[in-house]
């Protein structure tokens, strides 16, 4: 296959690098950086021009295009490479919004059914006020759109809360959410649309600092397996089977209903509370620093699973 990888991190290194592994594919990147570009041709562009990067698609005769960013996505670079007839995997700018908007996400999480944490939503001063002294902390605040990993707060001081919430109400409705206790994990779908396929779990180190001290980050290591997640549902399977069935399923339906059918990968955020499995985010491409951990461990093509995702031929790839 040649394959058009967008992006410039390691995530899309860690893409590359196991789709070379297969041996059979020629691979160029637009964007890139130094270790990518030891391995494949690297084309600058625009990532956030949609007719750009579909100009380039198109030019080099490429059968699939993978974004990994959030950021093409939200913009529609994925559509514009879908209405040129190439195969693309990544979602359209409408279904994109399950990252792009945590307001949106939540509600396709309450028409779904997902279990998630409760949530205020809250438009001005007074409101936020209200909700945060109608809650004990510790408490999280979350902007709507992104922020590059800044728009989250996670805090036991009722001022910083207030502060952080603050600088967000300008721009959109700002969410007082639930705290969740117990530990964090990543579960990543591929989705046509339809079905779905798990695949392995994985932790980021959050913190900043070495001995999990300092603020949280979107992670600056990662590792997989888990082994908390075997002793505590016996197996990885079941505990991706459980996440299928309550949360990618019920939501990859409710997308497809509203007419934003998720095509590429959806990312599952999860806490796992002692009440059970949580969701505090979605996002609609691989994560970052997850993705260097998980694409090692996995053994059938990933070409072929990125190629049916984008065609909607997940239910017939092998396991
Ligand atoms: P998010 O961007 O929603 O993933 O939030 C960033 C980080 O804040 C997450 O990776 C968690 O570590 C933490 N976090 C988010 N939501 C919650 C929550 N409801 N309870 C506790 N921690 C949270
Ligand atoms: N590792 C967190 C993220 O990719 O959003």
């Amino acid at each position: 296959m040649r394959i058009l990888v967008l992006g410039t991190g390691a995530r899309e290194h860690a893409i590359i690098t196991a789709l070379l592994r297969e041996g059979s594919h020629e691979v160029i990147c637009a964007g890139g950086n130094g270790g990518i570009a030891a391995d494949v041709e690297t084309v600058q562009i625009d990532q956030l021009n949609a007719n750009l990067v579909a100009e380039l698609a198109a030019d080099r005769a490429v059968d699939l295009v993978v974004i990994g960013p959030e950021a093409p996505l939200v913009a529609g670079v994925a559509d514009a490479v879908r209405d040129a007839g190439i195969a693309v995997f990544g979602p359209s700018k409408l279904a994109a919004r399950i990252e792009g908007s945590k307001s949106f996400a939540k509600q396709i999480m309450t028409d779904a059914q997902v279990p998630t944490g409760a949530v205020t939503q809250v438009a001005d001063y007074d409101q936020l006020v209200a909700a945060v002294d109608g809650q004990g902390g510790p408490w999280v605040i979350k902007a709507d759109g992104l922020a590059a990993g800044k728009g989250v707060l996670v805090t036991e001081d009722r001022d910083a809360a207030i502060e952080h919430a603050e600088k967000y109400l300008g721009e959109g409705p700002v969410l007082v959410e639930e705290f969740l206790a117990g530990p964090e994990v990543s579960l990543f779908f591929l989705s046509d649309g339809e079905t779905v396929v798990p695949l392995t779990p994985a932790q980021d180190y959050k913190r900043l600092a070495d001995g999990d001290a300092g603020p949280n980050t979107g992670g600056m290591g990662a590792y997989s397996p888990c082994g908390w997640i075997v002793e505590r549902f016996g197996s990885e399977t079941a505990f991706t089977d459980e996440v299928r069935r309550t949360v990618a399923e019920p939501t990859i339906r409710r997308l497809a209903e509203i007419g934003a059918p998720f095509v590429g990968l959806l990312y599952a955020g999860l806490i796992v509370t002692d009440a059970g499995i949580r969701v505090i985010e979605f996002n609609a491409r691989f994560g970052d620093p997850e993705t260097q951990v998980i694409l090692p461990r996995l053994t059938s093509s990933l070409a072929d699973a990125l190629m049916a995702s984008a065609t909607g031929a997940l239910a017939e790839l092998p396991p």
